[in-house]
């Protein structure tokens, strides 16, 4: 068992292509987000297990004691293994949590302890540790936050217990696992998401741990090769969305009027792989034409999801306002309300672009400049921290 403090973090997502296509069969490509969450976590002697997610007001604190002395045999020894129900249940037992407690915090704590207890369990003790985990994510938008969730859970207990190594370096500020540890994490992530969603496809854990752009077809994502960073606007309608009816609603369309919706469909198919290819093209330096057929495929693939019914009056007035100022964006995920993205071409003066954040937030929106294609989990250097995990630690 590690004695150090550790500092790991790990990225949001958008989809940049095929929501909703994807149900059906149709590739989908999904991005990082540049917007993180982190967690720290401290070895203790205090005999507790403490967990502080500051975000939304959780902390809880278990002794390590009554944990050992609980039967958890149910849990495979370190063995990546779902979760059944039956598990579930008795996990809620450990929990000790009220019968009225919110849905959000039992299931960051259920996933907590989850993790905590089948990657723990092979240490001689489960060790006291305090672990604080906190997002630049918005929770419950479509981005990914429970998978950064249990991608930096993952990551930390699986190095505070030794079993992948700390590929910190002396003088190192920040560095990346390799790729058979990644592969680690993002086993135990996606139990992890499973613990939190039921039934989730991975690729949010997926893009979290790998960083980058993914492709998602028909259960198999595999990476990109290549993806520039590129620079976005993400804007936040704050119009509550409901996923289940969204897909609901296309696959409705779809029954109704097959030989209309199956073409936009199979044109939503060849937008994602026409975007593949031209992200795989973008060097260091993308050409200024590479960026317009970029802008040509979300304003095509926004009139198709508007199409399948999942547009929204707040998200044509996203589209409205940046196409005023030249720019081009489509929703992101289940449509309905909830998030889009802005491209944001190489160029564009700051004044131009904060003069759009501007005219998006006086409608109403939360409004961020970030970029996609950001490094998946990463581990900081607890000595020498960057300013953005500084400003944090000093905000806890
Ligand atoms: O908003 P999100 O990130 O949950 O994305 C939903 C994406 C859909 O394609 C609409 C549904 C799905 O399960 O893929």
């Amino acid at each position: 068992m590690l004695s150090e403090v550790l500092l790991v973090s790990a990225p949001g997502k958008v989809i940049l292509h095929g929501e909703h296509a994807v149900v059906h069969g149709k590739v989908a490509l999904a991005v990082s987000l540049n917007l993180r969450t982190f967690l720290r976590l401290q070895p203790h002697s205090n005999g507790k297990v403490d967990l502080s997610l500051p975000n939304i007001g959780i902390k809880r604190a278990w002794d390590v004691a009554r944990l050992q002395s609980l039967d958890t045999s149910f849990l495979e020894q370190g063995d990546v293994t779902t979760p059944t129900s039956e598990q579930v249940e008795k996990l809620k037992e450990v929990a000790g949590l009220p019968d009225d407690c919110a849905v959000t915090e039992r299931l960051a704590v259920l996933a907590f302890l989850y993790l905590y207890l089948s990657i723990c369990r092979k240490q001689r003790a489960l060790p006291s540790l305090d672990i604080v985990v906190w997002s630049e994510l918005p929770p419950g938008a479509g981005l990914g936050s429970s998978a950064a969730y249990s991608v930096c859970l993952a990551a930390a207990l699986l190095t505070a217990c030794e079993e992948i190594a700390n590929p910190l370096k002396d003088g190192d500020c920040v560095n990346r696992w390799p790729k058979e540890d990644l592969e680690l994490i993002n086993k135990w992530a996606f139990q992890g998401e499973r613990m939190i969603h039921g039934n989730p496809s991975g690729v949010d854990n997926a893009v979290s741990t790998w960083g980058g752009a993914l492709r998602y077809h028909q259960g198999k994502i595999s990476s990109l090769k290549r993806s520039p960073a590129l620079q976005i606007l993400l804007t936040n309608t704050k119009v509550p969305r409901n996923t289940r009816a969204l897909v609901a609603g296309v696959r409705n369309r779809l029954l109704k009027f097959p030989e209309i919706v199956a073409p936009l469909l199979t044109s939503i198919d060849a937008i994602s792989l026409e975007c593949e290819r031209v992200l795989g093209e973008m060097g260091e330096a993308p050409a200024p034409e590479q960026y317009v057929v970029l802008e040509e495929l979300i304003d095509m693939n926004q009139h198709h999801l508007n199409a399948l019914g999942v547009g929204h009056a707040s998200l044509d007035q996203l589209c409205q306002v940046t196409r005023a100022r030249g720019l081009h964006s489509k929703l992101t995920g289940a449509g309905g309300g909830g998030c889009g993205i802005t491209l944001l071409k190489p160029g564009l003066e700051q004044p131009e672009v904060e003069a759009t954040k501007q005219a998006l937030t006086s409608c109403g929106f939360d409004c961020l400049e970030t970029s996609i294609g950001a490094p998946g989990v990463s581990i900081h250097s607890a000595t020498s921290l960057d300013s953005r995990v500084q400003q944090a630690l000093d905000g806890l």
